[in-house]
């Protein structure tokens, strides 16, 4: 998993929200991929990302809102988190794409699935 990781340009991740986190399996994905030595290092001025370069997609749903401004906005442990890890990787260019609110009912579920399918098209373009 760490080679497939350091050869790939372009890395796309699917990251549901779980429990205002990101999934068990995403979390011991990513402690595969945290290697001294092979994505980070540490060094006498503190610690340096040996991953850069990459672009990285995560793919994102959630059954509620999170958004700046939505009352549970401080609950998003899930976006700033994998901005952080991947940061520490040495990695900046982090794309979301989201679907939120799928728990919400159909009509809010089909609109943000309508939206990420969007933002999908033109990020592929
Ligand atoms: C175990 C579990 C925990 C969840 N926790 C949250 C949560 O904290 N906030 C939220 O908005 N949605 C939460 N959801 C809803 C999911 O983010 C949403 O349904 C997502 O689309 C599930 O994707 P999946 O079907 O690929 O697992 C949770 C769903 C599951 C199964």
């Amino acid at each position: 998993m760490l080679d497939e990781f350091l050869a790939a340009d372009i890395v796309v991740i699917g990251a549901p929200m779980y429990n205002f986190s990101v999934p068990s399996q995403l979390k011991a994905w990513i402690d595969r991929i945290a290697v001294a030595g092979k994505t980070f290092r540490y060094t006498a001025e503190g610690p340096q990302g040996l991953a850069g370069g990459k672009k990285v997609v995560v793919v994102s749903s959630r059954g509620g809102f999170y958004g700046p401004g939505m009352p549970a906005a401080t609950l998003d442990h899930q976006e700033s988190y994998l901005r952080a890890v991947f940061a520490f990787f040495g990695i900046t260019d982090l794309t979301f794409v989201r679907a939120e609110g799928v728990a919400l009912g159909a009509e809010v579920r089909d609109k943000a699935l309508d939206a990420a399918r969007g933002q999908v098209t033109r990020l592929a373009a």
